[in-house]
């Protein structure tokens, strides 16, 4: 991973460098003059991880198919960067924010779905994306992100964002990530670990390739 992907830029807010999209605000993120509006990596896992280590290896116009959308925080900075979206998420209240994030974004598309049933979402999302980027909250975390392996390319990537307390309160994530990454690997090679520490408490994120 090196420099930012296109559309992303360091910009100057209050005294200090920090990463900015350019797009309507979304979740009251400071906006400067020419419109880029701050990145706030304390919110957007995404973000954290462009800011550590720089872009992952998105193209201008790369498919991304986001599991987790929630209220389309980290997605509305992803469809600025001209990347085209698909944004599942299953909270029904979590729908209205992401369907008004979307209205000033024609590459943002919301479903409101469950993940772990990607046949009913399979007619909506086109075949052959470019990467899976998975934030759920779920206990099911390597179940998801192998189902939803089929909307991938063959070359596709995944960056996966593991919440060791969503699977198992009790275990260590240490132990957690481990299990989480052995389920993977019939599905993906997994090419890079990072820790979230710094911004999200364990959280792993996981940067992998089709098998
Ligand atoms: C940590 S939040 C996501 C934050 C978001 N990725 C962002 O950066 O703006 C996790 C989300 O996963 C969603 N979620 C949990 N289980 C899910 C499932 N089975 N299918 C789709 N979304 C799910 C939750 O409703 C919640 O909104």
């Amino acid at each position: 991973m090196s420099d930012l992907p296109e559309g992303v830029q360091w910009r100057q807010f209050g005294g200090r460098q920090r990463l900015a999209t350019r797009g309507d605000p979304v979740y009251g993120e400071p906006v400067d003059a020419e419109g880029w509006r701050v990145w706030d990596t304390n919110r957007s896992k995404v973000g954290a991880l462009l800011e550590t280590h720089g872009d992952p290896g998105f193209e201008p116009d790369s498919g991304v198919l986001y599991l987790g959308a929630a209220t389309g925080t980290t997605v509305s900075h992803l469809a600025d960067m001209g990347l085209l979206v698909y944004a599942v998420e299953l909270s029904a209240y979590a729908a209205d924010a992401l369907l008004e994030v979307s209205r000033s974004r024609p590459r943002l598309f919301p479903i409101i779905a469950d993940a772990r049933h990607p046949a009913r979402y399979a007619g909506t999302v086109e075949a052959d994306l470019s990467w899976l980027i998975q934030d759920v909250a779920s206990a099911e975390q390597a179940q998801i992100a192998t189902a939803n392996r089929r909307f991938l390319a063959d070359d596709g990537m995944s960056m996966i964002f593991i919440k060791a307390r969503s699977i198992d309160a009790t275990a260590s994530p240490s132990t957690v990530f481990a299990d989480v990454e052995a389920e993977l690997t019939d599905t993906y090679e997994i090419t890079a670990r990072v820790s979230m520490d710094t911004t999200h408490e364990d959280h792993r994120a996981i940067i992998a390739k089709v098998r």
